[in-house]
């Protein structure tokens, strides 16, 4: 089998807050064991000793917290360890990735919300990760109400630097997350997350079938 064919596949799972992102790249990730697949499942920021000390650093910040540009070459910086040390070493050896977030996170929230705009993202992008772009982008869309009762539960003992930004500003969020992926349909498959967590675990399984159909192809 040529280096090619034996690739894995690399799908980043991505939505605003409170989507449900983490409990259906769980999900996923036992799913495709129970089809024989193997998986690895990470998370940014973070996934890498170096990135998940970066994490800490953006999600906790020293007194006063970073500036935009700064907070955006942050996450550059914890992704590309994140994809040099694990992202591509598990697709050259043929396993797949779930990532809970990647770069189209940073193009909604850095570039979008935080008015960066998304050529400032791409460049960051192409220097620190050589612009490595996932096989499949699964957005979990979840509507207003129900993101706030969720986050309310979730964060009950207090939200991070980011998540604990105003409501305007996750707005902005979720409508630059749509806005990508009407450009690039290509890209982004849009999943209903108001549904129960089985019913949206099932439509990303519909959506990644091509890619488990063809799986060494990735
Ligand atoms: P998490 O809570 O989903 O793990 O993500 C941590 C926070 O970091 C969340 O508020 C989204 C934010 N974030 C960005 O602002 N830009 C990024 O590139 C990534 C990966 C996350």
């Amino acid at each position: 089998m040529n280096k090619e064919s034996s690739r894995g596949c690399f799908i980043a799972l991505e939505g605003g807050e409170g989507t449900g992102k983490s409990t259906q790249a769980a999900l996923l990730v036992d799913a495709l064991a129970n089809r024989g697949i193997e998986a690895e499942l990470t998370r940014e920021p973070g996934g890498t000793p170096g990135a998940e000390a970066i994490r800490a650093l953006l999600l906790d910040p020293p007194e006063g917290g970073w500036n935009a540009r700064a907070e955006a070459l942050l996450f550059a910086a914890a992704r590309s360890d994140h994809v040099e040390r694990r992202i591509k070493p598990a697709l050259e050896a043929g396993r797949w990735v779930v990532c809970d977030r990647f770069v189209d996170s940073s193009r909604a929230y850095q570039g979008g919300a935080g008015g960066l705009g998304d050529d400032a993202i791409a460049n960051l992008h192409g220097f620190g990760s050589e612009g490595l772009r996932p096989d499949l982008t699964v957005l979990i869309e979840v509507s207003p109400d129900k993101v706030a009762e969720r986050l309310s539960e979730r964060d009950a003992d207090g939200s991070d630097a980011i998540g604990g930004r105003s409501a305007a500003y996750h707005a902005r969020v979720a409508e630059s997350f749509a806005a990508l992926a009407n450009e690039d349909p290509a890209q982004f498959v849009r999943i209903d997350g108001d549904a129960s967590p089985e019913a949206v675990h099932m439509q990303i399984l519909a959506a990644i079938e091509h890619l488990i159909a063809e799986r060494q192809q990735c």
